[in-house]
């Protein structure tokens, strides 16, 4: 048989480049097995960090089916090399044709509900209806309990606009469109504003659709907040990349996973490159208004600056993640109507009694962040403790804003096995830096996110130091 180079289909090449260590892992076993079955593909340089190239010598498609850690991953291959080093990754990434994994939403799905303790929870601890229906004003209880379960309009009623304006400085209620939560904001925004020739910049780490959305409709650029500076954003870097065809900069602050904030001095300075290029602020502000003190409280994008789009949820400090109500706050009613038809594809409408809950939660916006913020502060206190009982095995520093914090993990076994020997001999969960690898820029390997909104946290911290004891 001659000897042939084979490449991994496209699809395949960029599904392989965004799969986390672990399942990268277990391909690159499966290649290495698949040689000693049948000697067709031979390996010709490779290590279990991540690094393959290999070639076959096969004139036929060969499929390989291998069972990774998180979910079952089928490959085809065909004649055809790969050679992809994910550590020298370029920073700029043309587009790619599909979706991958959305990895954190992968992770939780397998173990969000199977776990004892979710201490990677980003969203503030939940009430029952019966809860928050006691927040309400009569009339809204009165409404809610006679609410008519018929599609409600597709840009939100005009009480939830109403209510979502009333929170800005500069909002009408047609500057607000409502979704089915952050994810599909999210989606639909980079939908309207991205198409083939356009540019956009992600700063990373973030939550992955705002990488990945990005990169399914253009060229990205990604920059790294700085893991060994307090999580700083390089200011002219983000100036440095901004091409003729940019057209957004999508960011998240507070940000998930660091917990980290823009001063309100950087957040200007991001604002002034904006403006000089006329270029979107797409601002995902869903832990915004629990700041560790209100001076660190950044305005929102949309009060702030004419191209600025403001999403927000009621999923995260609000606690309220299974109302499954976001909306996008924005100056241009017509960008606003373009998101509202890609809407019609998606969820069309959001549910009734969802919008009319988030409207009750909405004005009874100061208790119930009040109590949020309580209970954080609290655990937030257990946390730092914990991770000062552990100096050699832990570096923590408290976050500025917002439910999550991402410290570093020092020991020698390495994040990956930690949190998955946590989670299956100890029922706790974290994140491990994996779910949030970037395709557009390094990062820090050796991080978990931790979650600090839920009542068990002291409890989850207890079964954590119990483990630790015992291992
Ligand atoms: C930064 C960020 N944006 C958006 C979302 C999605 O929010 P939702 O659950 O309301 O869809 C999340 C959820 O974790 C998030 O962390």
């Amino acid at each position: 048989m001659s000897r042939v180079a084979v490449e991994l289909e496209q699809d395949v090449v960029n599904f392989v480049r965004f799969l986390p260590p672990q399942p990268r892992q277990a391909l690159w076993r499966a290649l290495k097995n698949l040689q000693l079955e049948q000697g067709d593909i031979r390996a010709l340089e490779g290590d279990l960090e991540g690094f393959y190239r290999f070639e076959a010598a096969s004139s036929h498609p060969t499929r390989i089916t291998f069972a990774a850690d998180f979910s079952l991953f089928t490959f085809h291959f065909s004649p055809l090399t790969l050679s992809c080093h994910p550590g020298t990754v370029p920073k700029e990434v043309t587009n790619m044709p599909s979706l991958p994994d959305f990895r954190l939403e992968t992770y939780l799905a397998r173990w969000e509900f199977a776990a004892r303790f979710h201490m990677t929870a980003s969203d503030a601890e939940s009430m029952s209806l019966s809860d928050l229906l006691r927040l309400a004003e009569p009339a809204d209880r009165e409404a809610f309990e006679h609410l008519w379960l018929g599609y409600v309009p597709t840009f939100g009623g005009e009480a939830f606009r109403n209510t979502v304006a009333s929170a800005y400085a500069s909002v009408s209620p047609d500057n607000v469109l409502a979704f089915a939560g952050g994810g599909e904001a999210i989606y639909v925004a980079l939908h309207a504003l991205l198409g083939p020739g356009d540019h956009a910049i992600v700063v990373t780490p973030t939550y992955q659709s705002l990488e990945t959305v990005t990169l399914s409709l253009c060229a990205a650029t990604g920059i790294a907040l700085d893991g060994d500076n307090g999580w700083k954003l390089d200011l002219d870097e983000v100036r440095d990349q901004v091409r003729p065809n940019t057209k957004l900069i999508a960011v998240n602050f507070p940000n998930n996973p660091t917990g980290r904030l823009l001063s309100a001095a950087e957040f200007d300075e991001l604002i002034k490159i904006c403006r000089e290029h006329g270029l979107w602020l797409l601002s995902d502000e869903v832990y915004r208004l629990i700041e560790r003190s209100p001076s660190l409280r950044l305005p929102a994008a949309v009060d702030h600056y004419e191209r600025g789009l403001s999403i927000s949820v009621v999923s995260k400090v609000y606690g309220l993640p299974g109302l499954r109500i976001g909306w996008i706050a924005a100056q241009h009613h017509d960008l606003l109507e373009r998101m509202e038809r890609i809407k019609h594809y998606l969820s069309i409408c959001n549910s009734g009694p969802g919008e009319a809950l988030a409207v009750i939660a909405l004005k009874a916006r100061e208790q119930i962040l009040d109590r949020n913020l309580a209970l954080i502060n609290a655990n937030l206190k257990c946390v730092g403790e914990f991770f000062t009982d552990f100096p050699d095995l832990f570096e923590w520093e408290t976050p500025d804003a917002g439910t999550v914090g991402y410290p570093r993990y020092k020991g020698a076994d390495g994040i990956e096995t930690f949190a998955r020997r946590l989670v299956e001999e100890a029922n706790v969960l974290l994140l491990p830096a994996s779910i949030f690898w970037s395709e557009l820029t390094p990062l820090p390997e050796d991080r978990f996110r931790i979650g600090y909104g839920r009542s068990y946290v002291p409890a989850g911290l207890e079964a954590m130091r119990g483990w630790l004891a015992r291992r």
